[in-house]
């Protein structure tokens, strides 16, 4: 028995579909408390801030976010007993903000993207009782990656070599926490982001919009360890909400936006890892971030 909801953070590794002589498996993240692999920075971030003497009783929790993170943060301040106020795109699911209101939390919607958010957040901030968690720079972000996510994929792979992590960037938080991991286990584990055709910023493009939710600030956050990574891959929003509408259809496995991108790349570097003919049968694993429900509303499964 869990003392408290936060302490059941944890999600399966399951092999989905790959090119013939791949294996590709994917970390299913709707499994945690709140929904979404955002939980474990979550806990891991309040946890520091209260290590630090930064957060007491009383204090407002305060976060710009496109969704996950401010869920996960709503749901570690009611099991708390803190106030958490978001600050979101007003851009961004209306499932997102139900979810979030359901645990308590104040939602404040601003007009523009996550830069904009920031901004605010900064504001709200220098208010006395207001602590932001800061999930760009925070370090407890990547650790609480490093220190959950990672040891649970070696212990699901079992004997089997990592060739590869394949995943998706924002915060940059699971790229690092979890490729740091993968590489003291793997040494030689290819680590490759993943981010939207039209704001590859890793890849050395300009920044620019999309609309893939929790992917693709258009900036390189501090939380991203770019020592780590080996490449970088594009994908279309148009491809990435095609291979969620086939991952349900085809895998029974309902995700979001940047699942389905993250997926798509995954199979590309088993391919060609396959191709290379360095490794026989060449595991790559990716992640998934979050449910597919928190996307109904916006059309993608229709
Ligand atoms: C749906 C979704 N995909 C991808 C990401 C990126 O994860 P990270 O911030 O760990 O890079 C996030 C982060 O908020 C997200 O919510």
């Amino acid at each position: 028995m869990h003392d408290s909801i936060t302490d059941a953070v944890g999600s399966p590794l399951v092999r989905v579909d790959g090119p013939p002589g791949t294996t590709v498996a994917a970390k299913v993240e709707s499994f945690n408390p709140g929904g979404s692999a955002k939980d474990r920075p979550a806990r891991a971030m309040v946890a520091a801030a209260e290590a630090a003497g930064d957060l007491t009783p009383g204090d407002t929790i305060v976060e710009p976010t496109s969704g996950n993170t401010g869920i996960g943060l709503a749901m570690v301040g009611a099991a708390k007993g803190y106030d958490v106020r978001i600050v979101m795109s007003a851009s961004k699911s209306p499932e997102r903000r139900r979810v979030m209101e359901a645990y308590g939390a104040d939602l404040e919607l601003v007009d523009g993207d996550i830069s904009d958010c920031r901004e605010r957040a900064d504001e709200l901030d220098r208010q006395e009782g207001f602590v932001q968690m800061r999930q760009f720079e925070n370090p407890a972000n990547p650790d609480a990656h490093y220190e959950t996510t990672a040891p649970e994929t070696i212990e699901q792979v079992g004997d089997r070599t990592v060739d590869a992590l394949v995943a998706g960037v924002g915060t940059g938080g699971i790229i690092t926490g979890l490729g740091r991991g993968l590489r003291e286990a793997f040494p030689e584990v290819e680590i490759v982001a993943v981010e939207p055709e039209e704001n590859a910023v890793i890849s050395g493009g300009e920044a620019g919009s999309d609309d893939f939710q929790g992917m693709g600030p258009g900036f390189i956050s501090e939380n991203l360890d770019t020592d780590l990574l080996d490449g970088a891959e594009t994908v279309g929003l148009d491809a990435a909400e095609a291979e969620c509408r086939r991952l349900a259809r085809e895998e029974g496995i309902l995700v979001g936006q940047s699942s389905g991108a993250s997926n798509l790349a995954a199979k590309r570097v088993a391919e060609r890892l396959r191709e290379d003919g360095t490794v026989t049968d060449p595991l790559v694993v990716t992640v998934y971030w979050d449910s597919g429900e928190r996307y109904l509303s916006t059309g993608l499964f229709d």
